[in-house]
Formats: structure tokens, sequence, C-alpha cells
């Protein structure tokens, strides 16, 4: 008998497909809707696998409903959404997606940059709105990107990626990572700074860390007081490394120009939201990995490691790879 796999989502038919070949699929089948809490309780308890996304709480309660458990696989490179420290203290290992997505989020991160920047936005919506009356010496003027000093903090894949596109524009490459990145300053140019430095001397501010305890509101206020009051905030990690209140203080008294945001605290963001009050924010919906075909390898990535946990052999990838060594 085939083992049962619980699917929160519905995803592309080519995963599907693989999971279907070895498994028995149950799929909550809707593009919008997260699977309500009380059904994915029920459908996990003879799962032998999880395949989930990042709407998807996988904490105790689920591990505890879920007694034939093998493996969780997140259809994301975060896994913020799953309690790593309890999967790993089940001897449950934890798929994810890297690699696949990290020049499609580099993209949009730079799209993002420049939308800011250039203000896009506004100036499609003025447009639109049949204001545009004459061609104006400084209308609708924004901030320069060639040549511009640029500050990523968080030198991962993603990190690397947008360096390079940063390179391509000419910009000034500062980093701020936990170790050093000796072959990034090497082959791109990148100079490491103290993150303090990074804020001070940046036009653009680029966050790109996971969601972690260490990270947690690590943009607040001192942070945003020490930018330039020209400069612009990128983040297309994760919305609890920001403290919104203070993002929002800070942009509404000029203490940064503007800022772009893929992600939020409370996603999806409540529309009401004050930062979506405020002209100088671009907000996108957590959508930097979403290329087609990026979601589709993730998807199949994200299959093959369920398909693979529930053989009872090494996922592609893992988040909590402790689970291997442990005895
Ligand atoms: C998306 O945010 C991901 O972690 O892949
Ligand atoms: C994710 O892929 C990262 O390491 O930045």
């Amino acid at each position: 008998m085939k083992q049962k796999v619980v699917v929160t989502r519905r995803i592309p038919q080519k995963a599907l497909d693989i999971l279907e070949k070895h498994a028995e699929v149950y799929v909550w089948d809707s593009e919008e809707q997260p699977i309500p809490r009380h059904i994915l309780l029920q459908e996990v308890e003879d799962a032998a696998g999880i395949f989930s996304i990042l709407t998807e709480r996988i904490d105790t309660e689920v591990f505890e409903q879920a007694p034939m458990l093998k493996v969780v696989s997140n259809m994301a490179v975060g896994v913020d959404n799953i309690d790593l420290a309890e999967a790993t203290r089940r001897g449950i290992p934890v798929g994810h997606t890297p690699g696949i997505l990290t020049e499609t989020t580099a993209d949009l991160t730079f799209a993002l940059l420049m939308a800011t920047a250039r203000r896009l936005v506004d100036a499609v919506q003025f447009i639109k709105d049949g204001k545009w009356k004459s061609w104006s010496p400084m209308l609708l003027t924004g901030q320069e990107i060639y040549g511009a000093t640029i500050g990523i903090i968080g030198m991962g894949r993603i990190g690397e990626a947008v360096a390079k596109r940063a390179a391509g524009f000419d910009m000034n490459i500062l980093y701020h990572n936990r170790s050093r990145r000796p072959d990034v300053e090497k082959q791109l140019n990148a100079q490491y700074r103290p993150l303090e430095e990074l804020l001070r001397e940046s036009d653009f501010v680029v966050l790109l860390t996971p969601s972690t305890p260490e990270t947690y509101r690590m943009m607040g206020e001192e942070q945003f007081n020490l930018m330039q009051p020209n400069a612009i905030f990128i983040n297309t990690s994760r919305g609890k490394n920001v403290d919104e209140t203070a993002l929002y203080n800070a942009l509404k008294e000029g203490k940064i120009w503007a800022a772009g945001l893929d992600v939020f605290d409370k996603e999806p963001i409540d529309p009401d939201h004050p930062l979506l009050s405020l002209p100088n924010v671009v907000a996108l919906p957590h959508i930097a990995s979403a290329s087609i075909a990026t979601r589709t390898k993730m998807a199949v990535l994200a299959a093959e490691n369920l398909v693979a946990g529930i053989m009872g052999e090494k996922l592609k990838h893992t988040a909590n790879p402790e689970v291997y060594f442990a005895t």
C-alpha cells in the first residue's frame, strides 16, 4: 500500500505527478485559501509526509497529531513556518528548496530597488490618472542607481546574486554578514562593513537575512536613524526582521527616502496598514521567487524531497541535516 502524503495547497501538475507515482496524495486544492487548521490536523493523522508552504505553521501540535510522519517538505528556502527544533528532536528531516530560486529572487530584489528608486509605481499611476500635462524638469524625479552605494545585509546565495547585479550597475558594494565572504570580496569588489557603518554609508540598504531569533526586528528605530535621508530600504527576506512601526516612522518623518517591501510582519498585510498609506512605499505580495519556471522547479524539488523522505532516503536539501547525524 502506498503511504499517504498531505499537500497543503494546489501545486503544479508536474510536482503532483511525482508524488502520485509514489504516494497516496491528499491535496488541499485551492489557489487562494490556506488549508484550515482542523483539516490539516485531521489529514496528517495517517500521513507519512507533509508538503507544506509558508502559510502553514508546522509545530508541535501538528507533529503530535501525526505519529507516522517521516518528513516535512517545505516549498520555500526559508523554513521559519516550521518548528525546526521540534522536527529535529523527533528525527524528522525538513526539506527546503535553496539554490533554484536564488537568481529569480535577486531579479525581483533588483526590480523592487529600481521601482522604488525611480518611482515607477507613482509614474504609472500618474499617467493613468491623466495627470501628464507636459515634460517638466523635476517631474517624478527619483534616486540614482548607477554608481550608488548598495549595502547588502546577509551575503548568502541571494545576497551574492544581488551583488552581481549591482556590479553591473557600477554600484559600490558593501555587505554585512555573520562571516566574511572573501570570494565575493574578490570577485565583485564587495567590502565588508560592521552593520552600523553599512547603514551610515549606503544609498540602498537591502535586507536578505533569514528569519531567526537573532534577526528578529534587527532593523528598528536605531538602525533607521543611522541611514541617510536619501537612502532606500529594500526587504525581500522576511517581515519579522523589521520593526514596521519604526520603519513607518522613519519614512513618514523623512529619515529615509523610501522603502521597497516584498515581505511583512503579518502576511497578507492588512490593506489598511499604515505602511501602505505612504506614497514612498512600494509594496509587493511576497513574490520574489514568483516566475513560472522557478515556482515549478521549487514544487518539483519539494516533491522530490518529500518522496525521498517517505522512502527513508536522504533528501536533496535538508534544513536540519543534524537529523542524519543523530545516533
Ligand atoms: C520564500 O520566501 C522562500 O523562502 O522561498
Ligand atoms: C538562500 O538561498 C540564501 O542563502 O540566501
